[in-house]
């Protein structure tokens, strides 16, 4: 880029860039970075202005070798998969294309590529838990049909008993007949479309928080962290209630003392392939033991629970309710700290990344 561009437009064509970009000086000091890099680093230019940069990214010791190598041959490059670490501490992939300037400073683009492989691993896993959720209904179907003859006939052979002690053993049929016919209804999970109407999210979460509170957990703190700035969206209130509530009563369930639900918008934000310009996101966190390493890759899957008296079937049916609103629930989980976050888009951007 030349330096009277830079000059001209620094503010104007820098700031509004979505790629990060950053200028540093012939000690690989820090002199500018614009509002990407600041997002994507994590810190304010006030901050660091004047650092020195690899160290600051905590960047293998070959990289300042590298650059200091551009600066002295005036020749650019790209360095692929770039591992660097964020101001806290968060680890990030980057794609770097640095450029020396004629005036002895280096420019630096930057582009996250993990974001790229979050999203094809985010596909590829809801691809697979759809699978396993379609599989799982069609049994669901299979199982719930005899089931009704079979509790029919045991109606029938209790009216004919002439033992009445033997209807102890009609009634386990039936007991048991009911126990599946709920079980296979929440497999198949609610099959009506949705209505969606113009819905205030935060009704939604006072509503879940309302029945939690009703349940009695004994010692449980519900907090609110909201912004009452979030604009209204399409949805259908009723299975956005049933989808939060599973996390909610999961969080609750796994002994959390306190749990927080928390409303914040993002803006820029893909899921899928789809790039929204606002999406809502919604954390509920919970300071409970966490979710064994183990389990966390499988956890989304039917019928699979860490609990000895869980069905599996709350995440999954939360996955498919939110996905149903073009949503996401991701996780991310260790002792004292596990966080579900519902991300639902609000409005879609114009292109497609
Ligand atoms: N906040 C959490 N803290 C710790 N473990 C969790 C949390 N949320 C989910 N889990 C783990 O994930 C498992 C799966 O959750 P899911 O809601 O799908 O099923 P479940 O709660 O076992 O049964 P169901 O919701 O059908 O009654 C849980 O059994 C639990 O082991
Ligand atoms: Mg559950």
């Amino acid at each position: 880029m030349p330096d009277d561009l830079l000059q001209a437009w620094p503010g104007q064509l820098l700031e509004t860039l979505n790629t990060a970009v950053i200028l540093l000086d012939d000690a690989l000091r820090l002199t500018y970075l614009n509002p990407a890099a600041e997002n994507l680093f994590e810190i304010s230019r006030r901050q660091v202005s004047g650092q020195y940069w690899p160290g600051m990214l905590q960047a293998e010791k070959s990289l300042g070798d590298r650059l200091r190598g551009a600066l002295h041959a005036q020749e650019p490059f790209t360095e692929r998969e770039l591992e660097l670490h964020t101001a806290y501490g968060r680890h990030i992939t980057v794609d770097c294309t640095v450029t020396p300037l004629s005036n002895g400073d280096l420019l630096l683009e930057i582009v996250r590529v993990d974001r790229h492989l979050r999203i094809a691993h985010e596909e590829h896993l809801l691809t697979q838990q759809r699978a396993a959720r379609d599989l799982m209904r069609g049994m669901a179907h299979e199982i719930k049909n005899p089931l009704g003859g079979l509790r029919g006939a045991a109606q029938l052979l209790e009216s004919e008993l002439e033992q009445p002690e033997l209807t102890e053993y009609t009634q386990v049929i039936i007991g048991e007949a009911d126990r599946l016919r709920n079980l296979v209804d929440r497999m198949l999970g609610p099959n009506n479309v949705p209505d969606n109407r113009t819905v205030n999210i935060h009704q939604v979460i006072e509503h879940v928080r309302s029945l939690v509170d009703a349940e009695a957990h004994p010692g449980l703190e519900l907090k609110r962290e909201y912004d009452p700035s979030i604009p209204e969206l399409q949805a259908d209130a009723e299975l956005l209630v049933q989808a939060l509530l599973n996390l909610v009563r999961n969080a609750a369930q796994a002994g959390a003392r306190c749990i927080t639900l928390r409303s914040r918008t993002q803006r820029q934000f893909t899921i899928g392939h789809t790039r929204y310009k606002l999406v809502i996101r919604l954390d509920v966190i919970d300071d409970g033991p966490g979710i064994a390493p183990d389990m966390q890759n499988k956890i989304f899957y039917p019928m699979v629970s860490g609990r000895p008296d869980g069905t599996g079937l709350g995440l999954s049916i939360a996955q498919s309710l939110i996905n149903q609103h073009n949503g996401i629930i991701e996780f991310t989980s260790e002792p004292g700290n596990t966080r579900f976050t519902v991300l639902l888009p609000l409005e879609v951007a114009n292109d497609t990344s």
